[in-house]
């Protein structure tokens, strides 16, 4: 069974490195830049342009959902916000879920905080909420993504041919998910 409650109110899930914490509007200014940030856009394939406004109701909107949990990547030693994931599309029938994560620059890229943070949520996926499988969608212009993926569990399960335009050209999408029982490194 699915435990709505804990994806309601998301304990805060510690790791050596990072805390994840719940997403909310005082998260603001650091993802108002990151939103701009020119590289992270490419990563994550961001067309669209989001007001401040959009943006800081979207993140008062974020606690107390009941079918997904967005939140804060926090550095543990500075508490610096360095970047945001979420289990979304929390599906209760086939207890299944999406995954995103983006760090907010690549100052933050390359430390360990993305595979850290990874597998500290896939542990609350699993074991707290109760899923049983976990998604997600990565461009085949994103390797360190796909390493990083790789690193927390997830297998490469298809291939989406040119789902993507970005930058006047074609790109594929790589799905990839993991299951409750599949190993965790
Ligand atoms: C993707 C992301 C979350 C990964 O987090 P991270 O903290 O940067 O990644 P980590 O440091 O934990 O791990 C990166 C791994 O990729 C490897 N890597 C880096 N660049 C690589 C490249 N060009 N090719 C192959 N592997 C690469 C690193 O060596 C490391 O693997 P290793 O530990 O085996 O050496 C982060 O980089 C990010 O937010 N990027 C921008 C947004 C984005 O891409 N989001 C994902 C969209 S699907």
């Amino acid at each position: 069974m699915v435990d709505i409650e804990a994806l309601r109110t998301q304990p805060e899930l510690t790791g050596e490195n990072v805390l994840l914490t719940q997403l909310d509007e005082t998260y603001f200014e650091t993802g108002w830049e990151a939103l701009r940030e020119p590289e992270s856009r490419r990563l994550t394939g961001t067309h669209t342009d989001f007001t401040e406004e959009q943006v800081r109701t979207w993140l008062a909107g974020r606690p107390g959902l009941a079918d997904r949990a967005d939140y804060a990547i926090v550095r543990k030693e500075d508490r610096v916000h360095v970047g945001d994931l979420a289990l979304t599309d929390v599906d209760k029938d086939n207890r299944s879920g999406s995954f995103r994560i983006a760090l907010n620059g690549p100052e933050f890229f390359g430390k360990g905080y993305g595979t850290e943070a990874t597998k500290l949520l896939l542990a609350y996926a699993f074991d707290v909420v109760g899923l049983h499988r976990v998604s997600l969608e990565v461009f085949d212009y994103n390797p360190r993504a796909q390493r990083a993926y790789e690193k927390a569990g997830f297998v490469r399960e298809g291939l989406q041919r040119e789902a993507l335009w970005w930058d006047g050209e074609w790109h594929d999408v790589i799905t990839m998910a993991i299951l409750k029982n599949d190993p965790r490194p």
